[in-house]
């Protein structure tokens, strides 16, 4: 079968480096690897997500949504000292490095890298994060969006990425369909970066 980043266990050789990458006007050192989703650099989506958003600074819990090696995840954790970071993805090999760049950039303590299903079913969330993986398709990128959006807590606000050729309108459409009233609030190098809110139903 063709390896892909989102693949649960990459079969690849996990053949490691390091990227560098200045986010929130702080310097990151990543390590990366092979069959995780862009081993070579920041990817240019999360760029543009983390440089149209302000980072948060308050306490609170936070979901980063196809975490991939963890820089946002690792980002808002050093931003926003007091909060704790859940850091999804269905990627082990992903999730390996997150902990890693974790514990690099110090915040280990508070940086959460799980599988979706370890993720405890009343932990609700007042920020969600993600550059999501649309090459999983609709169907399957619909489905995992119904699963966390309700678990944003009330007044909680999730922050996308999504490439305009890559359907970033008509997700934008979507959300707000389903009861998440979404705005674009930036769009650079061909990405949009859209808002969204929770005012749908609450998880049963
Ligand atoms: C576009 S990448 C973004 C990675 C990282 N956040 C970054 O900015 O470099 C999307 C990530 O979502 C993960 N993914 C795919 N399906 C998923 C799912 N159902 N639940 C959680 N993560 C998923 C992929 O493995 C991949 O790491």
């Amino acid at each position: 079968m063709a390896d892909h980043y989102f693949s649960a266990e990459p079969g690849s050789a996990d053949v490691r480096r390091t990227v560098e990458a200045r986010i929130w006007r702080r310097e990151y050192t990543f390590t990366t690897a092979t069959g995780v989703f862009s081993r070579d650099r920041l990817d240019i989506g999360t760029a543009v997500l983390l440089r149209e958003v302000e980072p948060p600074t308050g306490p609170g819990t936070f979901l980063d949504l196809g975490t991939g090696y963890g820089p946002i995840a690792c980002a808002l954790a050093v931003e926003a000292p007091k909060a704790e970071v859940w850091a999804v993805d269905v990627n082990t090999r992903a999730l390996e490095l997150t902990a890693e760049n974790a514990r690099r950039a110090g915040v280990a303590d508070r940086v959460h890298p799980v599988l979706p299903e370890g993720v405890p079913e009343v932990m609700r969330f007042d920020q969600l994060w993600s550059n999501p993986a649309i090459h999983i398709g609709k169907p399957e990128l619909h489905k995992m969006l119904l699963h966390w959006l309700p678990r944003l807590a009330p007044g909680g606000v999730a922050w996308f990425v999504v490439g305009k050729n890559l359907g970033g309108d008509s997700l934008q459409r979507w959300m707000t369909e389903q009861g998440y009233p979404c705005t674009r609030i930036g769009s650079a190098k061909g990405f949009r970066v859209l808002r969204a809110t929770n005012a749908g139903p609450s998880p049963s």
